[in-house]
């Protein structure tokens, strides 16, 4: 029966970050259904916002923070962030990471939107998220123990402590690994979505399993789109960073029109939200958006992975107008917790995406993510740390229920997709958010998804009912939340209300609709 001090679900940054304070003292193992080198850390191009620069402050970075959140923020997260953020992308490079340098070894710091200040260290010109994830695991000692195609299923809770995980290994046995402390750091839900961003294998499953476990999730209406994605045929292929219009290009229609102009003081460089809500109400207009690209020089150097993007797909760089339209790439609720991680199930832990600390409010600031990754997670492995004891509780294998194999009846994942992509994506509106709901509880209520026997689901049946899950939670939380802010935009509220009572998050847990 494995069992190990700290079990962590996920390979991301946030997850190793964690991993890497742990191994000092503790056995941790690090799950993932697919391998260590897939997760959406993998796939951040831009950067890591830090305020690295003499002239700039950590005042300045959480100022711009807090405005692109549309202040929903928690202040003092927020506050951690920039702060200790600088600390850690300084340990890291004294720890050996290398980021991008001009010819006299100076650190070459990117613009991205809503910052007012170019504060974005980068790493293998647009690869910042794979360079880290390479450098973190090459940091890893023998205390950390990886397994790859374990997809995790189901929390196991007992007591109202969380104890582990049920799994199904890359046999198709079921196992039950039992920790101390269980992270989950498994990402956000970017697969509900016709367009993303995000890795395939993200499909909202730690979301989903706190949800089955009791936890309380919050800020599940604030979604994220980026502008740009790369758009081939009418599908998004892969992310255009916005370090590109950090770099001098801009938006524009097939008519050379410049949108974005007169919308937001930082034309451009606006904040995600406003950006990805403009090129929308063009496209609903019927024009074709495009990134004009022509002023920016040695384009391929500075951009080797977008260049080979494009390059695969038939988009030539030296036309310099690449296709996009927006795509999702970011949740910013989640698992609701603490700054250390902590989650409203006792040993349970959320890190990274999965997680909101309440950090990035209603829309994240552009390149805080793999920032939020290496201070959060830095932050819960000290704490289990500090806070814990060493050996765990002895634990019995888990009796799993025989109930027989009842066929239940899960629409495909794109059905999933087309209903949040029509009903609650960047706009949203009680009428087709309520379709929504009720679908998805069609399939949902039925299921008892709180009472799941794991022996009865394939991996594929779990994602589709974390995708189920998570997609009922985003759609619930939209239709209370009756104004508009950052990543939530209401046609039918179409202005932000500050009274009090829509100004506070709204929390979501399995135990209020049952
Ligand atoms: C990008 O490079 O545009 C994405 C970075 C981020 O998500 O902050």
């Amino acid at each position: 029966m494995p069992q190990t001090d700290v079990l962590i679900i996920g390979s991301g940054i946030a997850a190793l970050s964690a991993a890497f304070q742990l191994q000092s003292s503790k056995k941790v193992t690090i799950l993932t259904k697919s391998t260590k080198y897939e997760s959406n850390s993998m796939l951040a191009q831009g950067g890591i916002a830090a305020a690295v620069d003499k002239y700039d402050s950590w005042q300045g970075h959480f100022e711009d923070t807090m405005t692109a959140g549309s202040h929903h923020n928690d202040p003092l997260a927020a506050e951690l962030l920039v702060r200790q953020g600088t600390k850690e992308v300084l340990t890291l490079i004294n720890d050996g990471f290398q980021f991008d340098k001009d010819s006299n070894g100076k650190l070459l710091l990117g613009q991205e939107g809503a910052h007012r200040f170019s504060r974005i260290l980068h790493a293998g010109g647009d690869a910042t998220g794979k360079a880290v994830v390479h450098f973190l695991l090459s940091q890893l000692g023998k205390n950390i123990e990886i397994i790859e195609d374990e997809m995790a299923l189901d929390l196991i809770i007992s007591r109202g402590v969380c104890r582990g995980v049920f799994t199904r290994n890359a046999k198709g046995d079921i196992q039950q690994h039992f920790a101390g402390h269980t992270i989950l750091a498994t990402g956000g839900c970017g697969s509900l979505y016709k367009h993303t961003s995000n890795s395939s294998v993200i499909t909202g499953d730690g979301l989903a399993m706190a949800f089955r476990a009791g936890a309380v999730l919050t800020d599940m209406e604030f979604t994220q789109f980026h502008p740009t994605m790369l758009l081939i045929n009418g599908q998004c292929v892969g992310l255009i960073s916005e370090a590109v219009r950090g770099e001098g290009a801009f938006l524009q229609n097939e008519n050379g029109i410049r949108f974005m102009e007169g919308v937001h003081a930082f034309g451009d460089l606006a904040p995600r939200d406003i950006v990805a809500r403009t090129i929308f109400s063009q496209i609903k207009k019927g024009h074709r958006i495009f990134l004009n690209i022509s002023s920016i020089t040695a384009f391929e150097s500075r951009f080797p992975t977008i260049s080979a993007m494009c390059k695969k797909y038939g988009v030539s760089i030296d036309e310099g107008l690449i296709p996009v339209a927006p795509g999702m790439h970011f949740l910013m609720g989640g698992i609701k917790t603490d700054v250390d991680g902590k989650t409203s199930v006792s040993q349970l832990y959320a890190v990274g995406e999965a997680a909101c600390t309440g950090v990035h409010g209603a829309n994240r600031l552009a390149s805080n993510s793999l920032l939020e990754g290496l201070v959060f997670g830095s932050r819960l492995g000290v704490h289990i740390l500090n806070f814990s004891q060493n050996a765990i509780e002895k634990t019995e294998k888990v009796k799993i229920r025989t109930s027989r194999k009842r066929d239940v009846m899960l629409p495909s994942k794109e059905e999933i997709k087309w209903m949040m992509t029509n009903h609650a994506a960047i706009e949203r509106s009680e009428e087709g958010l309520l379709i929504a709901k009720c679908w998805f509880e069609k399939f949902l209520w039925p299921i008892s998804f709180w009472d799941i026997n794991v022996n009865n689901f394939t991996n594929n049946e779990y994602e589709k009912m974390n995708m189920l899950t998570a997609g009922w939670l985003i759609v619930t939380s939209a239709l209370q939340r009756t104004e508009s802010r950052g990543g939530h935009f209401r046609t039918d509220h179409p202005y932000k209300d500050d009274r009090l009572w829509l100004k506070k998050q709204i929390l979501l847990s399995k135990y209020d609709t049952e």
